[in-house]
């Protein structure tokens, strides 16, 4: 059975793209045959994180009539499977998200997992990704404001029957002004806490060399967070597995 799941957020730059990158390539990485897909039509650039080249075909000809969705996979070198959207302003005249969740049917069985990185705010687009998914993960920054939207993702994914898996706090800090855990998990109804990202300067290393940083710098904090999250979604323990020069420390310590 293929699922899908949409990451969204409400509140635009909280981390969408990169969490559906690195997600999507850990759980390559664990042998899982998965599809990103990028579902933020008018200012995409999941395929820019990922380093992929101009690909001919693409969401934008999916959705106009043109070509079949199963024609619009790429393969990344790391395993992981991706449907780009088109860059051009030229491809945007003509397209309609409202047809994304139809176009999506035809991946059934393509996939273990097929991931939408939704566009930002919680309009058509969003919509779209949020009515072709089964299951929705949402992001959100350690702040009012992002929260606050978050909780706005939540309530409308209620309302159109998908179901919320848990929250991905991206960002922390750790500092004093922060939203507290338990402050945004109330907010949210309660939902289950995915993971907790930390702000992490290897990430923005990572975007700028077109990397997942979780193969740019696999033991970065933020990869370490990521990757845990992938295996707990898939019911698996995750493990750090360090260095026996760093364990033998830790054991002497
Ligand atoms: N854990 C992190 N540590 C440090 N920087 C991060 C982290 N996560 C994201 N960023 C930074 O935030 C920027 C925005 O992230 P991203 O593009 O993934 O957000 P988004 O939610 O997809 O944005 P949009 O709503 O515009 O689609 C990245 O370019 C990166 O610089
Ligand atoms: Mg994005």
């Amino acid at each position: 059975m293929t699922r899908i799941i949409a990451v969204v957020s409400g509140k635009g730059g909280v981390g969408k793209t990169t969490f559906v990158a690195n997600l999507g390539a850990a759980l390559a990485g664990m042998g899982k045959n998965v599809i990103v897909l990028d579902a933020n039509l008018t200012t995409p650039n999941l395929g820019i994180h990922l380093g992929i080249p101009l690909f001919p075909i693409t969401l934008h000809d999916v959705l106009k009539g043109r070509a079949n969705i199963r024609d619009a996979i790429y393969d990344h070198e790391s395993g992981l499977k991706v449907i780009p959207a088109g860059i051009s302003l030229r491809d945007l005249r003509g397209v309609d998200s409202s047809s994304l969740p139809n176009a999506l049917l035809d991946l059934l069985g393509a996939a273990d997992i097929v991931i939408l990185d939704a566009a930002a705010g919680l309009g058509r687009e969003a919509l779209a990704a949020m009515e072709a998914a089964d299951e929705m993960i949402v992001i959100t920054n350690p702040d009012l404001p992002a929260v606050t939207d978050a909780l706005k993702a939540v309530k409308l994914a209620e309302q159109l029957g998908t179901k919320t898996l848990g929250v991905v706090v991206n960002r922390v800090k750790g500092q004093k002004h922060e939203m507290r855990r338990e402050e945004i998990l109330g907010m949210l109804d309660d939902i289950s806490l995915l993971a907790e990202v930390p702000e992490d300067i290897n990430v923005q290393k990572a975007i700028a060399a077109r990397v997942p940083v979780i193969h740019h710098k696999p033991n970065a904090q933020a990869s370490h967070a990521i990757r845990r999250t992938a295996a707990a979604l898939v019911g698996r323990s995750y493990f750090i597995d360090k260095p026996w020069h760093q364990r033998l420390f830790g054991f002497l310590r």
